[in-house]
């Protein structure tokens, strides 16, 4: 993921902006740049795009003392629009040299937006995204515009989510940043000779221990010693400082009270990064370099197997269904444990996919022997790479949603159901079950899913009522159908081990022929119900539980009023491509858990008996 670190002081910046990048490089990158504002107010701008080499090779080129400044900004990038090359690492300068920004985030719209400046005359040098926002800051400001207006102007322009930082040559001495939903955070600090801004509170512990954290549809300024805060109306905002705790593991939390909330909130951040270098937005198409199945041995594959444990069995359901419906191969998810001891009959037609974050489950690496075993071409969708999986694997996709340290699997839920999803996307058009055109509709979707798990993630206000409620009942049952049905498993799941609430999830059709009997006022049901074509068989599986005096709670689509006829509570999700339903859906899932837990008093970052990585069976 993007990392941020800028500076505004007393001392040279280009030292401190590439430590403070250092700092941040934790997250991932395959570029690196800075841009300071030198002693004669011009914005002199170095970057790098040599893959992991990008920031010693930059800490190199601005090594040598020729280039300083008191204000500076830098930048790690993870492609997600256009190559890793130099051109495309940011920062980025407007035409007319005013300004330079850095940008984490996917602006969806940008296209459009590239259009109308290249109307206007405007050159662009790379092929990211993230230059419209140079060009249109850097004609703000020369129309008159103080940085921090123009900022928000073109904040104001842009589709999805957003973290800036700017200079500007006419404000030589501050640094603008802003926040607009989820698109990694900033957090400002300062002492008496500097000001500081970062994606991470680690990056600031050299300069201070109190911190600011932006929230989204915030804007800040920060210039030696002082930090000023505004909403996008620009309007002053007041807030103190929190005081970080001085160790790693609080500031890896930044404002959050816990791991877990702080990776359910990276989710839009993590689906960004599965899907860099994979999806070209602007060409519409979708690749997975990673793939080393010839196009032929593509179109020889019979069967899928997707197999792991836990959550990465439910995003191995996930898979399955995806694979199955939009590339017609017969797929099916299997647990490792199971798999591994089955004999299955597997071969060379077989597509085998491990779905494992750690890569070192033993369960599923045994699995994922047998299929080597057994002549099948084999992919591991995997978090830690360079792990045991990776070995065994032909190939791997990762999922770069970031280290997970909370033992509940999130974030790698969702990076692993969008890694998933890309792949079957390849492999259907590779088949010829779809065209470019399906693909581009594909792409088109997915751009917005970043900004649609972050819409979902603003439910929490829905979701603390329902979980206080949730807190009461010995026993849940979770259902679904369809791609809901590995939901329904994953709500349940995260239930279980969080709140310690036995939980079942369970097929919605499978209810009368047994688990009808449970049903009653002291069995909540949470019931994963958008609208699509199953929709009105989960209406009638609402109704069966409510004849039975049981209480419901309904996971729905936004503007769906009749679910409110027959469900006790309905949590509203965006309404989206059906495809994307399961990512809508899984964010409350998430969040009930949590919630559930902080009720009752649990721990959820380290839920008892649960280990993060199970290496033995
Ligand atoms: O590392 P893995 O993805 O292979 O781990 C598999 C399961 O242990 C894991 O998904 C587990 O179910 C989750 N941490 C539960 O939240």
């Amino acid at each position: 993921m993007c990392g941020i670190f800028a500076y505004a002081g007393s001392e040279n910046a280009v030292p401190l902006l590439i430590e403070g990048l250092r700092s941040v490089e934790y997250r991932g990158y395959d570029s690196a740049g800075i841009s300071v504002i030198d002693a004669s107010g011009v914005i002199q701008t170095v970057k790098r795009g040599d893959h992991k080499a990008s920031l010693e090779n930059l800490a190199v080129t601005v090594g040598d003392g020729q280039l300083s400044g008191v204000v500076g900004i830098g930048h790690t990038r993870w492609a997600t629009h256009g190559q890793v090359n130099q051109q495309n690492s940011h920062p980025h300068s407007s035409s007319n040299g005013v300004v330079s920004i850095a940008h984490n985030g996917i602006i969806e719209n940008f296209l459009e937006l590239k259009d109308e400046l290249v109307d206007s005359g405007i050159e662009f040098l790379s092929e990211t995204d993230s230059e419209v926002l140079a060009h249109l800051v850097g004609k703000s400001v020369a129309s008159g515009s103080s940085l921090r207006e123009a900022v928000i102007g073109a904040a104001s322009r842009i589709k999805g989510n957003t973290a800036i930082v700017a200079v500007s040559a006419a404000e030589p001495n501050i640094v603008v940043g802003l926040r607009v939903g989820n698109a990694g955070g900033i957090v400002v600090g300062k002492n008496a000779d500097a000001a500081v801004m970062a994606s991470d509170t680690i990056a600031l512990l050299p300069y201070t221990t109190e911190v600011i954290y932006l929230e989204p549809g915030e804007v800040v300024e920060i210039e030696k010693g002082a930090i000023r805060l505004f909403d996008l109306e620009g309007l002053s905002i007041e807030r103190e400082p929190i005081i970080t705790a001085q160790n790693f593991e609080a500031a890896q939390k930044g404002n959050h009270p816990h791991f877990m909330s702080k990776e359910i909130a990276e989710q839009p951040d993590a689906i960004q990064s599965a899907m860099r270098g994979r999806v070209d937005f602007a060409a519409g198409t979708i690749s997975l370099p990673e793939v080393t199945l010839t196009s032929e041995q593509i179109r020889s594959i019979d069967r899928v197997i997707l197999t792991g444990m836990g959550t990465s069995l439910h995003a191995g359901m996930f898979g399955a269904s995806v694979i199955e419906s939009l590339a017609r191969i017969p797929a099916a998810a299997e647990n490792s444990s199971e798999l591994r001891y089955r004999n299955p009959v597997i071969g060379p037609k077989t597509l085998v996919i491990a779905v494992t974050q750690s890569g070192e489950t033993a369960d599923t690496l045994a699995a994922m022997e047998h299929a080597r075993r057994a002549g099948s071409p084999q992919a591991v969708v995997l978090e830690l790479e360079g792990s045991q999986a990776s070995r065994i694997a032909d190939f791997t996709l990762p999922i770069r949603a970031g280290q997970e340290i909370g033992v509940a699997s999130t974030k790698t839920l969702i990076a692993s159901m969008t890694t998933l999803l890309q792949l079957a996307a390849v492999l259907a058009e590779t088949r010829g079950v779809i065209g470019t055109t399906a693909v581009r509709s594909i792409v088109e979707s997915i751009a917005e899913l970043p900004s649609l798990v972050a819409t979902a993630l603003g439910l929490i206000g829905q979701i603390t009522a329902l979980a206080e409620r949730l807190s009461k009942f010995d026993d849940l049952l979770y259902l679904g159908r369809g791609a809901q049905l590995p939901i329904a498993f994953e709500g349940a799941l995260k239930m279980k081990e969080l709140a310690y609430i036995h939980a079942e999830g369970y097929p919605a059709g499978e209810m009368k022929h047994g688990v009808n009997a449970l049903l009653g006022p002291n069995m909540a049901t949470v019931v994963s119900a958008p609208q699509n074509d199953l929709y009105e068989k989960m209406l009638s599986n609402i109704s069966e539980v409510k004849a039975r005096g049981g209480e419901v709670a309904a996971i729905a689509t936004e503007g769906d009023v009749m679910i409110e006829r027959v469900a006790d509570h309905v949590i509203y999700v965006p309404k989206c491509h059906e495809l994307l339903q399961p990512f809508m859906t899984l964010i409350p899932m998430q969040l009930l858990a949590y919630r559930t837990a902080l009720a009752l008093g649990r721990d959820p970052d380290k839920p008892r008996n649960l280990a993060k990585t199970v290496t033995v069976e």
